[in-house]
C-alpha cells in the first residue's frame, strides 16, 4: 500500500524534543496521574495498591462497563452498545476510513484538517475530494462547494470539529447543512471530534450523533481530557452496519484496549467536570494571551480560534513555513508546526494549551525573530 509520509506527525517526530518552548503541542497541558487521582478525589495511595492488583489480561474487550457508560456520557442519546474504544482517535480514523472506504467509492474531505482523513482514502484507491476551508468563510464549510462535490458515489463525508489547526467551530445550523447534503447522497458523515468537549462558556458541545443515524464521532482521551498517554479512543455511532462492519475489522487490528488505559479513562471521565475546570481555565487564559499577542503584532494575523486548542497563524514575511520553523527552532528554541503540513502556506499552527509561561516566552521570542528576519 502506498501512502503518503504524514507530515504533521513526521515533524513532531524529529523536532519535538529539541523545543525549549513546545508550541506545537495541541494537548490540553497534560497531567499526571496523581493529578488525575486528586482531581477525581482519590486517595493516591490507596488507588495505586487497587491497581497493582489489576490483572494483565485483555480483560473486557469491548471496553468495561463503566468506560463505555463515561464515554456515552459525553453524547446526548448515546448507549453503551454504540460504542468501540480504539487506539486512539487515530485508531478510531483508521478503522472507521478502512472499513467502510473502498477503491470505488469517492469521498469527501475537509482541508485543512488531521491528515489520516485524505491520506488514508487516497491510499486505498478511492477518490477523495477536496472541500478547501478559507479564511474568508471564516474556516467553515462552504455549503455550495460541498454540495458541488458530492454524487451518487459518495460514501463518506469527512470533517473534523472543532478543526485542527484553525480552532473553527461549525455552528449548529450549518451542520444541519451538511447532514442535509449527506442524506441526499446517502453518505455517511464521519466528525473527527478529538478538541471537543471544552466550550469557552461551558455549553454542551453538539456531536454529529446527536444530529444525524449515519453520523460517526471520533473522539479520545488525548487533547481536551489532557491523557494522551493512555491511548484511548473511541468511534461513536448509532448506524448499526458501521458497528457492525467497525467490530469486525477491530478483531484484527485491536483485540481490545489496555487494561490499566481503560481503568484510568474510566476515572477520568466519572470526573470529567473536574478535568474540563482545569482544562477550561488554561484554554481561556491562553486564548486570551495569544489574542492580545496577535493584536499587539502587526506581523502577523489570524481568526480568533474559539474551539480546540490551536491556531493558524499568518506571518508577513516571504518564507516557506518548514524553513521558517527549523530556523526559529534552531535560534530561539521555539516549536510551531508549519502550515505546509496541512497544505497550508504562509502561516503556522501554535498550539497555545500548555503551560501559560511557556506560551507567553514563546510568542515573544517569535516577535523578536520576525523583526530580525
Ligand atoms: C484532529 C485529530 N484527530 C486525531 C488525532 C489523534 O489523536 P489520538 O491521540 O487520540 O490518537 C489528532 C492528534 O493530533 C488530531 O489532531
Amino acid at each position: 500500500m502506498d501512502i503518503k509520509t504524514f507530515k504533521v506527525e513526521r515533524w513532531m517526530n524529529e523536532y519535538e524534543e529539541q523545543a525549549v518552548y513546545n508550541l506545537a503541542e495541541t494537548c490540553v497541558d497534560s497531567i499526571t496521574i496523581k493529578e488525575l487521582l486528586e482531581l477525581a478525589g482519590e486517595d493516591v495511595d490507596s488507588y495505586m495498591r487497587s491497581l497493582a492488583d489489576l490483572r494483565l489480561s485483555y480483560s473486557h474487550i469491548f471496553g468495561s462497563p463503566q468506560l463505555l457508560a463515561g464515554i456515552a456520557s459525553l453524547y446526548k442519546d448515546v448507549k453503551p452498545q454504540h460504542v468501540i474504544p480504539t487506539h486512539g482517535a487515530i485508531g478510531a480514523n483508521n478503522q472507521v476510513i478502512t472499513t467502510l472506504i473502498g477503491r470505488d467509492d469517492n469521498m469527501v474531505s475537509v482541508m485543512p484538517t488531521y491528515q489520516q482523513h485524505y491520506s488514508i482514502p487516497e491510499s486505498i484507491g478511492a477518490d477523495v475530494r477536496i472541500l478547501q476551508l478559507t479564511l474568508e468563510d471564516d474556516y467553515l464549510p462552504n455549503l455550495d462547494v460541498l454540495r458541488s462535490l458530492v454524487d451518487e458515489k459518495t460514501k463518506m463525508i469527512t470533517i473534523n470539529n472543532p478543526n485542527n489547526p484553525t480552532g473553527s467551530w461549525i455552528p449548529v445550523d450549518i451542520m444541519q447543512e451538511i447532514i442535509e447534503i449527506a442524506k441526499s447522497v446517502d453518505a455517511y458523515v464521519l466528525c473527527d471530534e478529538v478538541y471537543r468537549g471544552i466550550a469557552e462558556d461551558e455549553r454542551y458541545m453538539h456531536s454529529i450523533v446527536d444530529l444525524y443515524d449515519k453520523g460517526i464521532s471520533v473522539g479520545s482521551m488525548s487533547k481536551v481530557f489532557s491523557m494522551a498517554g493512555v491511548r484511548m479512543g473511541w468511534i461513536v455511532t448509532k448506524d448499526e452496519a458501521a458497528l457492525h462492519l467497525c467490530h469486525e475489522r477491530r478483531d484484527y487490528d485491536t483485540i481490545s484496549c489496555g487494561v490499566v488505559d481503560d481503568a484510568l479513562s474510566s476515572l477520568a471521565l466519572a470526573h470529567k467536570e473536574a478535568i474540563f475546570a482545569r482544562n477550561r481555565g488554561i484554554l481561556n487564559k491562553n486564548r486570551a494571551i495569544l489574542d492580545q499577542w496577535v493584536n499587539e503584532t502587526p506581523e502577523v494575523k489570524y481568526l480568533r480560534p474559539v474551539a480546540g486548542t490551536t491556531a493558524l497563524v499568518y506571518y508577513n514575511k516571504d518564507i516557506p513555513s518548514q524553513e521558517l520553523c527549523k530556523k526559529l527552532l534552531f535560534e530561539k528554541g521555539v516549536l510551531f508546526t508549519p502550515g505546509e503540513c496541512f497544505e497550508m502556506e504562509g502561516a503556522v499552527r501554535i498550539g497555545y494549551a500548555y503551560d501559560s509561561k511557556t506560551l507567553r516566552e514563546g510568542l515573544d521570542k517569535f516577535t523578536e525573530f520576525l523583526r530580525e528576519l
